[in-house]
C-alpha cells in the first residue's frame, strides 16, 4: 500500500518540557489510526506540526510524498483538520471558511 503520512524522528520541546521525543510512524493508504495518550502526551503537538501550525525541533514529515518543509502548501492541500474548538472566521463566508 502507498504511504500517505510518514513521520520520522520528530522531536519538540517547550523550554524544559520535551513534548515529543523521536516520534516515527508510517500510515498507508486505507489505514485508520487514532492517537491515544494521557493529557500532555503530545497528541496536539503532533497534529499541529503535521498541519504546519508549529515547527518541529528535529525530524521530518511527508504527506502524500510531499516534504512538509519543502512543499508545505501541497501538504496542506492533502490534509484536512477538524479542530477541537470551533474555528470559523466571521468575516469569511461559509465557502471561504471551508476553503481556508
Ligand atoms: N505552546 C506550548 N507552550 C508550552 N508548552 C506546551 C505548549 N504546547 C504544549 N505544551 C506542553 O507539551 C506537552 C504536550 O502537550 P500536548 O498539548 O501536545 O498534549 P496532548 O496529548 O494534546 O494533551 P491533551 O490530551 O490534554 O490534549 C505538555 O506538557 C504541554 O504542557
Ligand atoms: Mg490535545
Amino acid at each position: 500500500m502507498d504511504t500517505i503520512l510518514e513521520i520520522s524522528n520528530l522531536s519538540k520541546s517547550f523550554g524544559s518540557v520535551q513534548a515529543l521525543k523521536n516520534i516515527s510512524l508510517k500510515i498507508r493508504e486505507k489505514e485508520f489510526y487514532g492517537l491515544l495518550g494521557p493529557n500532555g502526551a503530545g497528541k496536539t503537538t503532533t497534529i499541529n506540526i503535521i498541519s504546519t501550525v508549529m515547527e518541529p525541533d528535529t525530524g521530518n514529515v511527508s504527506i502524500n510524498h510531499f516534504d512538509l518543509k519543502k512543499d508545505p502548501v501541497k501538504c496542506k492541500k492533502s490534509n484536512g483538520v477538524v479542530p477541537q474548538e470551533i474555528a470559523l472566521y466571521n468575516e469569511f463566508s461559509a465557502y471561504e471558511n471551508l476553503m481556508f
